[in-house]
């Protein structure tokens, strides 16, 4: 890294145009023309085997920005933790869950679909019992295309769905690529990020030839990235010279605030609005318009 990226890294100012963290001049994207009308869904998932990585608090706060920018926005958990659940703060019990959609026709997903306390964004819950789906599901007729069928039941009613994967590439996950056009790939600044994602970007390749030729990389997403420490700078380094302009211009920064909001059950936008990170993810919903990932 250039002296002059890393001091635009650490946010002080030098002659010339300022560049972000991934070495290209930083730039604020355009606020998002309101829709003259909604759906059908662009459908995304967010997806790494990895753990911890940032999917779910991603889906969360992305799925908030682009309901605050007027998208009509539904949020899947697909992880049996039930996290995104939690942190939107909706029933996981004793109500339809996705596990109920995927496994019985008896479900419509209307059923399923619970509001959150953000205007405009929606999601469909899940609970332990997803976890016994991916056992039932192997038997099952396309047990591939499974969560396609399901969504293509809503998506009219959606301009954006996302899909908050559990950290495997087990056939869950592979449902929800079938079922996608758009894979973004959030990737933790730290030593082994990029451990594990060529055999992530094999299965998306995988599922492209066999199961969906229309999906794509909407975008590797760097989180926690803590400009101050030469380790995240230089993991972003080598993420953008394995991805290029794959990897997303927005970068999200490692803050404390974002437990907080979990603690909260509420995303981080609502929680604490002019924080630096919600307007990180501001950003992020943004540039996933302007590249055409968003309607
Ligand atoms: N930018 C950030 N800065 C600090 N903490 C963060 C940030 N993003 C997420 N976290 C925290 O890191 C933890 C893991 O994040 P998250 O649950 O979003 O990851 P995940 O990829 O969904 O994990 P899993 O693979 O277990 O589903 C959470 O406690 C979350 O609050
Ligand atoms: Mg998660």
């Amino acid at each position: 890294m250039t002296q002059h990226q890393q001091d635009s890294a650490v946010g002080t100012t030098s002659p010339g145009p300022e560049l972000g963290p991934t070495g290209r001049p930083h730039r604020e994207f355009p606020d998002p023309a309101a829709l003259a009308s909604h759906g059908p869904a662009r459908i995304i998932a967010l997806c790494n085997q990895k753990g911890g990585v940032g999917k779910t608090t991603t889906t969360i706060n992305l799925g908030a920005t682009l309901a605050e920018y007027g998208r009509r926005v539904l949020a899947i958990d697909f992880d049996p933790q039930g996290a995104l659940s939690a942190g939107l703060g909706v029933q996981t019990h004793d109500v339809p869950t996705i596990y109920d959609l995927l496994l019985s026709r008896q479900f419509e997903p209307n059923d399923a679909i619970q509001r959150t306390s953000v205007e405009g964004l929606d999601v469909i819950p899940a609970n332990i019992d997803l976890s016994a789906a991916e056992v039932h599901l192997v038997t099952e007729v396309a047990r591939e295309q499974i969560l396609a069928g399901v969504l293509r039941r809503v998506s009219a009613d959606y301009d954006v769905i996302l899909i908050d994967c559990q950290p495997s590439l087990g056939l869950l996950t592979v449902n929800a690529l079938t079922a996608s056009h758009g894979v973004i790939i959030p990737l933790e600044c730290e030593f082994f990020a990029l451990r594990g994602v060529a055999l992530l970007i094999e299965t998306i390749d995988k599922v492209r030839d066999r199961l969906n030729p229309a999906i794509e990389l909407d975008g590797i997403l760097a989180t926690m990235y803590d400009s101050r420490t030469l380790h995240s700078r230089e993991v972003l380094e080598r993420v953008v010279d394995a991805f290029g302009d794959k990897v997303l211009e927005t970068v999200i920064t490692r803050t404390v605030k974002f437990p907080d909001a979990t603690v909260a059950a509420t995303p981080i936008t609502e929680f604490a609005p002019e924080h630096q990170a919600s307007k990180a993810y501001r950003q992020l919903a943004r540039e996933l318009v302007f590249r055409g990932a968003v309607a």
